[in-house]
């Protein structure tokens, strides 16, 4: 099958998404008009030099975050939350995603005097006009910032108690190094016996990241890890990981800058251990990998998986979501249905 025919099938599969961040989905032309807007000043000042900015910013997650908070002064008001997570859902519609559970990052705006009853308000009201706009069903995950304090952490609880039933679960993300996940198990475990689910960031390459991702699973409890591919390094994690069965969502984005797409052999050597891999895409404006289909189509070349996989792939994704268990096995149907009219057998 040539890459066209590949290209095609993966846009056409209905997909889920679990690992996005809201914050990244500003394209150079939401920018400018957020700027000029709200009369922030932008350090870029085209989409040529908003593009050249991010094609020439550090590698790694330091240098990522770097050039992702300069966007956040941009959002100010509810109106911008909504019209952020309205034009994502339509983007999700675009390539196929039925499902998704969004990250967003309450303190990087409350921080700035954002309430974050503005904030939640304009994302959920997105989410809920979006989904009756384009069909695509999501739920949101607030994201501890881990470079900010404990106490920051349990004020964000506090915050968020008043609108608890329109946040699913709770994320931990943000600068890693010197941020071990230990240093939120207190949150973690109030959060869990609110009814959060639990998720957390182990990003690749990280200082200790294989005993970063053991303290998610034994101190925090999570029930997902976000990327943790570091799990290939250490196959006693990697049988921990499949005997409890927690999905990693990994996110191998390339930049302008990048041969291929990142870390594919290592994400592929644990979907051929058994462990439950998705595929996601991240901060989808901040990277060339783009949206999911993009992404996907990326992956499938560099590990040249086989239509099989892909649905593989993508079931894993509904499986590892926070749905109940009726509605996620009605999207597989729905997915099972595809994979065989493509001429895919589905056990
Ligand atoms: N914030 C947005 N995307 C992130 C990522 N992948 N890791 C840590 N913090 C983030
Ligand atoms: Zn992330």
């Amino acid at each position: 099958m040539g890459p066209e025919y590949m290209r095609t099938f993966i846009a056409n599969m209905p997909k889920a998404e679990l690992h996005l961040h809201i914050e990244g989905t500003l394209s150079p032309e939401t920018i400018l008009r957020l700027a000029q807007r709200n009369g922030v000043d932008f350090p870029y000042r085209s989409v040529e030099e908003i593009r050249q900015a991010l094609a020439a910013r550090p590698a790694g997650l330091e240098g990522f975050l770097d050039h992702h908070y300069l966007r956040i002064p941009l959002l100010q008001t509810e109106r911008d939350f909504f019209d952020m997570t309205f034009d994502l859902l339509r983007s999700c519609k675009e390539n196929n995603i039925v499902y998704t559970e969004l990250f967003f990052d309450p303190q990087v705006h409350t921080s700035r005097g954002i309430s974050f009853g503005d904030v939640i308000e304009g994302i959920d009201r997105g989410r809920r006009s979006g989904a009756e706009a384009f069909g695509v069903e999501a739920n949101l995950i607030m994201c501890i910032n881990r470079d900010r304090s404990v106490g920051s952490a349990f004020e964000m609880l506090d915050q968020a108690r008043p609108h608890r039933r329109r946040i699913i679960g709770l994320g931990m993300d943000s600068y890693e190094e010197g941020h071990p996940p230990r240093k939120f198990e207190e949150v973690y475990s109030q959060a869990r016996e609110e009814g959060y689910r639990l998720t957390a960031h182990c990003d690749v390459d990280q200082t200790d990241s294989v005993s970063h991702i053991w303290e998610c699973l034994d101190l925090l409890n999570v029930e997902r890890i976000d990327h943790g591919v570091n799990t290939i390094d250490d196959p006693d994690l990697v049988e921990e990981v499949k005997r409890r069965k927690i999905p990693l969502t990994t996110c191998p984005i390339w930049r302008s800058s990048d041969p291929a797409p990142q870390d594919t052999d290592r994400i592929k050597s644990l979907f051929d251990h058994g462990v439950l891999v998705t595929l996601n895409s991240d901060d989808p404006a901040e990277f060339d990998s783009g949206y999911l289909t993009n992404l996907i189509a990326g992956v499938q070349q560099a590990s040249d998986y086989s239509k099989g996989d892909l649905v593989r792939l993508a079931r894993n994704t509904f499986e590892a979501s926070w749905l109940p268990l009726e509605a996620k096995n009605a999207y597989i149907e729905d997915l099972h249905a595809y994979a065989e009219a493509n001429g895919v057998e589905t056990t």
